[in-house]
């Protein structure tokens, strides 16, 4: 019984001994830290000043931005390469009428395309294709083509693609085959791209403005045979 009691009295000094010796006389001192780690998180809140442990400055650290990863899937403004910057500036056409009426779906008036009908024809892609980039270009937007598109709008580009095949999309709207559309201007499919069209939906927030040019020239490739063949392009060209 007395053992027992002295034992509690032990520990009970004991942890009054520590209690003390976490208190400071600093009145804004949190006191001893025993898990620094668990006050002060380290690194993963964007400005956290986790240069500071104990008073002991990592000064390398601290005075850098912690946040330097952008989220995942964020679609860069523009480049660091100069000849790139000048194709990631907003492009010149704004979403009018037309978008709102397709993707608010007002109405749904889907034949009220005026801003579309605005859409410079006179636009040609910033992306310009030459023989050296012909090909780089041709397999990027294939890589593109074939992660976002081909379900709509097939492998072949005649609008025939699995999710038509699969009669998952319904009878909601047509997927044309681009071959019917070989009059329109690059800056119109930019802006269909950008934007959306019917009941296409917008895919300006998951490609930057150079791979919209990319996917451009690629779906121009279903449209013309032999573009991208250089030859032919600059014929392609001449005859718009
Ligand atoms: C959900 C299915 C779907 C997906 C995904 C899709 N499209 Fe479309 N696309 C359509 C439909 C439907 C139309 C017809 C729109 C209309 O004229 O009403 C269309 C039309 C187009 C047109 C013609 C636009 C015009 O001005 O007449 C182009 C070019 C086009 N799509 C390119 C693309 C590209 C490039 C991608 C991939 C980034 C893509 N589409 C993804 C369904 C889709």
């Amino acid at each position: 019984m007395n053992k027992k009691f002295n034992l509690n009295m032990g520990l009970s000094f004991l942890i009054l001994l520590a209690l003390m010796a976490s208190c400071s006389s600093n009145p804004d001192s949190a006191g001893t830290e025993y898990m620094p780690d668990m006050y002060r998180s380290p690194a993963i809140e964007t400005y956290v000043d986790y240069g500071e442990i104990r008073g002991r400055e990592n000064k390398e650290i601290k005075t850098k931005l912690s946040a330097r990863q952008t989220p995942k899937y964020t679609v860069p403004y523009y480049g660091t390469d100069g000849s790139e910057v000048q194709m990631m500036l907003p492009n010149k056409r704004k979403a009018g009428v037309a978008w709102r009426e397709s993707h608010g779906l007002f109405g749904w008036d889907l034949n009220a395309e005026s801003a579309y009908d605005k859409a410079r024809l006179d636009t040609v892609n910033l992306l310009t294709m030459t023989p050296e980039n012909a090909e780089t270009i041709l397999k990027n937007g294939e890589k593109l083509y074939t992660s976002m598109c081909v379900h709509c709008h097939g492998e072949k580009g005649d609008g025939n693609g699995t999710m038509i095949q699969s009669g998952a999309y319904g009878d909601m709207g047509v997927v044309p085959n681009y071959k019917d559309l070989d009059t329109l201007s690059e800056g119109k499919i930019y802006y269909s791209i950008y934007y959306g069209k019917g009941y296409m939906g917008a895919h300006g927030s998951l490609l930057n403005k150079k791979e919209i040019w990319t996917l451009v020239h690629y779906v121009r490739q279903f449209q013309r045979d032999g573009y991208g063949k250089f030859e032919d392009v600059a014929e392609a060209e001449s005859a718009e």
